[in-house]
C-alpha cells in the first residue's frame, strides 16, 4: 500500500511545496511509492503557485515546482495522510491543534545534521540553504521508508 506523506509549512510557497518536489523525485529514483502533498497552516497564499525565488533555486538543481499551488491545511488531512512532516516547531503546534501529534514529525528528523527546523527562506532570503537542507532531510526520510518497505 502506498505510502502517503503531507509536507507542512506556514505559507506552502517556499519549504514545504520544495520538500513535496524533492522528495518526489527523490522517490521515483529509488523506485519507492509515495502519495506526496503539501500545505500551509496560514491561509494567505491559497491557489498560488511557489515562490519565485525558491522556484529558481529548485529549477537550478532540478526540481521543477512550477505546477504545485498553495492550500491550506484541514483536519481531514489527517485521516488522508499517514505522515505528517513539519519545518518547524511553530508547524508542529498548528498541526497538533488539530489532530493527533503522534502522527506529525519534524522534517529535521530525519537527518543526521544537529539542525532543528528548516529556516524560512522567505525571510532569510536563503533560497539555496534551504533547498541543501530539504534534499538532506528527503533522503533521510527516504532511507527510513525504503527500510519499511523493504
Ligand atoms: P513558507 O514561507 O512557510 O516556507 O512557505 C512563507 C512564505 C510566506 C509567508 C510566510 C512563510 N507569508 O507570511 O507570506
Amino acid at each position: 500500500m502506498t505510502y502517503r506523506i503531507l509536507f507542512v509549512c506556514l505559507g506552502n510557497i517556499c519549504r514545504s511545496p520544495t520538500a513535496e518536489a524533492v522528495t518526489r523525485a527523490k522517490a521515483a529514483e529509488r523506485g519507492l511509492d509515495v502519495t506526496l502533498d503539501s500545505a500551509g497552516t496560514g491561509d494567505w497564499h491559497i491557489g498560488k503557485p511557489p515562490y519565485g525565488p525558491m522556484q529558481e533555486a529548485a529549477r537550478t538543481k532540478g526540481y521543477d515546482l512550477s505546477a504545485l499551488r498553495a492550500r491550506q491545511v484541514a483536519a481531514s488531512d489527517f485521516i488522508e495522510y499517514d505522515l505528517i512532516v513539519v519545518m518547524d516547531d511553530d508547524n508542529a503546534a498548528d498541526m497538533a491543534a488539530i489532530g493527533p501529534q503522534d502522527r506529525v514529525k519534524l522534517f529535521t528528523d530525519f537527518t543526521s545534521t544537529t539542525t532543528t527546523y528548516v529556516p524560512d527562506p522567505y525571510f532569510t532570503r536563503d533560497f539555496d540553504g534551504a533547498l541543501a537542507l530539504i534534499e538532506d532531510c528527503a533522503d533521510g526520510l527516504l532511507d527510513r521508508l525504503g527500510s519499511r518497505q523493504a
